[in-house]
């Protein structure tokens, strides 16, 4: 009985709903559904689009250097035994989930200022650095674009040719006008240091200059510590606004101290920086989003008014970011036995990509080629520019399933004991 009447009721509704709505003619109801019938298709990501091709490949031996993800002598996925260790940690204190605050994990982000600025520096003492939780390093980027957007005097952004994908975009995004100054020389497979000064002096002042802290994506070439002095003094003397992007710390070198050895000579010349930090690769935390941005302000007062207003771009942004990376992080960072664990970790990380580039060397020249690889081994960090034309990357994936983009540049991370003399054999027959 309650059924029917519940049935009747669900019946007088809908007549009740045809009566009152309107009548939705053919042509209406086409364009309600056709909301975005104006979008176009967008182009694949570039790096993405590798992987996925990568994917659908079948042949046993293929390999893909496209993503810079590390992998272990195997080639498989590696979480660090410190990160385990931080998470059974975590395990036993039972955490709440609660919110974190709009900067994200208070102990996390004072680690990471002093792991870029070092223990001792004279920026964290005075208290004169904003440090903020990001969703890892794309996520500083994005912050530290949104607020030169709104802040900064000059819209310009300089950004070294080539750069990582996504600097483009994530200024374009935040409205910034985005120009580029030289950096590789594809001759050398190294750097254009005489194009880099001589266009960085040309640059407007006040302009925005990217640079990479070590281990420059994609070229694996980072300016000597002489070089970055005269960098340094350059920008100085030309008042330009020095932002600098590290995703790399520790995991170009296997020493935190050298790897962050610009930011903090910059710092020490008295400029105050920009600075994004990511811990996808030196802690392996990739799909974690743990990151963080700082800027160096004059003193404690302009920083406490520059906070306020990064804290007024987060919140609509996504309110505050998640806390499961930051939380391992902090733990790494904050507790000294997991952070010596991590150092010797870390070191074994960098490492094996050195000994990948000396032995992808070594196994080219046995395959006999006649040609100069030596920046493979002088190029650091997670990629090599290899020098290789766009044709020859082409016939590379085609006649040999090896995965790459077509700039040439590979994922030393991918390559490993039992696929380097593969790709070496690949390389010399394209390239020969
Ligand atoms: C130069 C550079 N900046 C920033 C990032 C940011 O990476 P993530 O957002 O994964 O930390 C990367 C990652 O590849 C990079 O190479």
């Amino acid at each position: 009985m309650a059924l029917m009447n519940g049935l009747k009721l669900v019946n007088n509704l809908s007549g009740l709903r045809q009566a009152i709505l309107p009548a939705v003619s053919g042509s209406q109801q086409r364009r309600l559904k056709s909301w975005w019938g104006g979008v176009e298709m967008g182009p694949p990501d570039v790096i993405l689009g590798v992987t996925e091709a990568f994917k659908r490949d079948t042949n046993p031996n293929k390999i893909n250097l496209g993503v810079g993800a590390y992998r272990d002598a195997n080639g498989k996925p590696y979480v660090l035994p410190v990160v385990r260790k931080a998470e059974d940690l975590m395990r036993s204190e039972n955490l709440d989930k609660e919110y974190a605050g709009i900067i994200g994990v208070p102990e996390f982000c004072a680690s990471s200022a002093k792991l870029a600025f070092g223990a001792d520096s004279e920026v964290l003492q005075s208290g004169r650095n904003v440090t903020v939780q990001s969703i890892s390093g794309t996520g500083a980027l994005r912050i530290g674009a949104a607020f030169l957007s709104k802040f900064h005097g000059s819209k310009n952004v300089y950004l070294p040719t080539p750069t990582w994908g996504n600097h483009t975009p994530i200024f374009k995004h935040c409205l910034m006008d985005v120009k580029s100054y030289k950096y590789y020389d594809p001759t050398t497979c190294g750097l254009d240091f005489a194009g880099a000064m001589s266009d960085l002096k040309e640059i407007p002042e006040g302009s925005v200059v990217l640079l990479h802290a070590c281990a420059h994506n994609p070229t694996g070439v980072d300016p000597s510590q002489e070089q970055w002095k005269e960098i340094c003094q350059l920008i100085k003397s030309k008042n330009l606004f020095p932002f600098f992007d590290m995703a790399y710390q520790g995991f170009a070198s296997g020493d935190l101290d050298k790897d962050s050895w610009a930011v903090r000579h910059f710092v020490s010349e008295g400029l105050n920086v920009a600075l994004c930090q990511s811990y996808a690769k030196n802690m392996g935390l990739y799909g974690e989003r743990v990151g963080a941005f700082s800027l160096v302000c004059a003193d404690k007062d302009e920083a406490a008014r520059v906070l306020s207003q990064i804290k007024i771009l987060i919140r609509p942004m996504y309110s505050n970011p998640p806390v499961n990376g930051a939380r391992i992080a902090g733990r790494v960072l904050g507790n000294p036995d997991l952070y010596a664990q991590w150092l010797v970790e870390l070191k074994g990380m960098a490492d094996r990509i050195i000994d990948m580039r000396t032995r992808l060397r070594d196994c080219l020249a046995k395959e006999g080629s006649s040609k100069n690889w030596q920046h493979i081994t002088d190029q650091i960090g997670m990629f090599c520019f290899t020098g290789l034309t766009p044709e020859q990357v082409d016939k590379l994936t085609n006649d040999f399933s090896v995965y790459l983009t077509r700039d040439g540049r590979i994922s030393m991370a991918g390559v490993y004991d039992d696929n380097v003399k593969y790709l070496a054999n690949a390389m010399h027959q394209v390239s020969k």
